[in-house]
């Protein structure tokens, strides 16, 4: 290749480094690995093996079975955890939530199933209230649907520890009531669960993005009104920062950042601002847009999965819990 200008012009090329795929891998800022995935397992309390996810093509709800299934196949893989979200028969749930407390109920029985299939996996349980709601909030209400938080976060510890007592090795409070991160850990600090690791949802927005997870759990038709007075307001990023803050220094090992893709500066803010491992969470809105895209052929799906899982790793997550998980670890497997 001759250049028709001068030799002098342009000294640096920005494009050698990427004339071919092995010198494009050397320069490669951010890896994507298998150990960066959590897995997001949707699990539900009937016999069906499986039930599809009408909004999130290629989702199935597990029952406990094919769960413990899924977590050996997680283990073959290499994928380091899975954060399990249950789907309960409606007619367990009530206006308190009760079942989530029952340390016999769908969630401690999965964890069983999954931690006797696959021990080496991480399991991580979602500590919230709306899979097992009534009205499908993440906490008790009062007359008004207002969302009780003192009264919430006490019932929220009691779930996380049980959860922890069943073998779960990290609870992931996702309410966002005030001060829920410190109450959970003084209540597994007193339980002797000193090992059980918090994960919080710590940036959590009133997000439009988790229409599909409301379906797969079976709350969204229950849910009466918004999220908006507990979860954060998409506007902000300063009050992520405080979030975020406030839940370290209550006891969080790993906090989160969630929905993902749009989400990309408070992850970067965040990783900057802390020396906390920062999780990223493409919920199931993220992973609906690419699917119904990529069914339709405007998309590549395969490309567009891989890529925006990288997208995470660049903005300055360690991990990403994705409902792409296996189909991504299969990929960088081969
Ligand atoms: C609820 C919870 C939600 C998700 C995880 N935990 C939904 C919500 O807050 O309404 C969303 C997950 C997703 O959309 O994939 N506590």
């Amino acid at each position: 290749m001759t250049s028709p200008f001068p030799q002098s012009y342009p000294s640096t090329r920005l494009r050698r480094l990427r004339q071919s795929a092995w010198v494009r891998n050397l320069s490669s800022e951010n890896h994507l690995t298998p150990d960066d995935l959590i897995w997001s397992m949707v699990v539900h309390d009937g016999d069906e093996p499986t039930i599809p996810v009408g909004s999130m093509p290629g989702l199935f709800r597990l029952n406990v079975d094919e769960a413990a299934k899924a977590a050996r196949r997680a283990s073959d893989l290499g994928i380091p955890a899975i954060a399990i979200f249950p789907h309960i028969n409606p007619e367990r749930k009530d206006d308190a939530g009760s079942e989530a407390l029952n340390p016999d109920g769908l969630v401690p029985t999965v964890i069983k199933a999954m931690k006797d299939a696959a021990p080496d996996v991480g399991i991580i349980c979602d500590v919230a209230l709306d899979p097992f709601t009534a009205h499908g909030h993440d906490g008790v209400i009062d007359a008004d649907g207002y969302v009780l938080n003192d009264q919430t976060v006490d019932l929220l510890r009691r779930q996380a520890v049980m959860q922890a007592e069943a073998g779960a090795d990290i609870v992931a409070p996702s309410d966002m009531m005030d001060g829920r991160v410190g109450a959970i850990r003084d209540a597994l600090e007193s339980a002797g669960k000193v090992n059980t690791m918090i994960m919080s949802y710590a940036a959590k927005y009133a997000s439009g993005f988790y229409g599909p997870y409301r379906d797969a759990i079976g709350s969204a038709s229950a849910l009466k009104g918004d999220k908006k007075t507990y979860q954060q307001n998409p506007a902000n990023s300063d009050e992520a920062l405080r979030e975020v803050a406030m839940d370290i220094d209550e006891g969080a090992d790993l906090v989160m950042v969630k929905p993902g893709l749009p989400y990309l500066d408070i992850i970067r803010r965040v990783s900057d601002t802390f020396a906390v491992p920062t999780i990223a969470f493409q919920v199931s809105g993220e992973y609906a847009q690419i699917k119904a895209a990529g069914e339709r052929g405007w998309i590549d799906e395969e490309r567009v999965m891989m890529e925006t899982l990288l997208c995470f790793k660049r903005a300055g997550a360690c991990g990403v819990i994705t409902y792409f998980a296996e189909a991504a670890a299969q990929i960088l497997n081969e």
